[in-house]
């Protein structure tokens, strides 16, 4: 499974990007506008690009076909490593399929049903993104989500790849991982959990007690 890191902090992900653990970057506009400050946005999906060899989506702001096509030219300009998300709206499935003929990579975002991530695979999308969270956050059965769409892509061969999103917490991977999603993006937090556990820390704990005892060094 690919781990993307859903964050547009570059402190952040040069700390994972050095750690070689992940795979590609989400963000959003949401997430830029945490960072930016005076700073061009389009500079910042160029230094993350820089600092991380795999897709970086960076997503488009219009809401009509022509402008996101033209919005995702620039953005996908920028830099080999951009993948352009696009809002799963009527106009962001035109903008997909026309920007895909171009030969640019596309996200298509706010994913909440599996007949809307259908039709993002029919608009050749390359990858979708469900967003689990989001769901949950409104009592639904986010990872539900994930399954339907793992079963209609394999029912009929689609080849966008499920990007399991708005991930909260680890069990919200792991679920992901044992469901067969493509990818989970998930913020740096999130990335650390997954390292952690208590039997790990008490284990390592009495393994360097009992081995200061005999006094040595390796
Ligand atoms: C994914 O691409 C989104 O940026 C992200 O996962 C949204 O997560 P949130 O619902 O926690 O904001």
């Amino acid at each position: 499974m690919k781990i993307f890191l859903d964050t547009a902090d570059l402190v952040e992900i040069r700390r994972a990007a050095d750690a070689n653990l992940i795979d590609g970057i989400t963000t959003n506009p949401s997430l830029v506008s945490q960072v930016a400050g005076d700073r061009d946005p389009k500079e910042i999906y160029k230094e993350i690009c820089e600092v991380v060899d795999g897709p970086v989506s960076a997503e488009v702001v219009a809401t009509d076909k022509d402008t996101m096509v033209a919005e995702a030219r620039k953005l996908a300009a920028l830099h080999d490593n951009i993948v352009v998300k696009l809002p799963l709206t009527e106009d962001g499935l035109k903008a997909c399929r026309a920007v895909g003929t171009e030969g640019i990579r596309t996200n298509v975002t706010l994913c909440f049903s599996v007949s809307q991530a259908l039709l993002a695979a029919k608009a050749g999308a390359t990858f979708v993104s469900p967003f689990v969270g989001r769901i949950d956050d409104i009592s639904g059965e986010g990872m539900q989500l994930i399954h339907q769409i793992r079963q209609v892509y394999d029912n009929y061969g689609y080849d966008t790849e499920i990007l399991a999103a708005s991930l909260r917490h680890p069990m919200h991977v792991v679920e992901s991982m044992l469901i067969g999603a493509d990818c989970a993006t998930m913020p740096p937090k999130v990335l650390w959990q997954l390292a952690k556990h208590p039997l790990t820390d008490k284990g390592l704990d009495a393994f360097l007690e009992d081995w200061d005892k005999l006094g040595a060094t390796i």
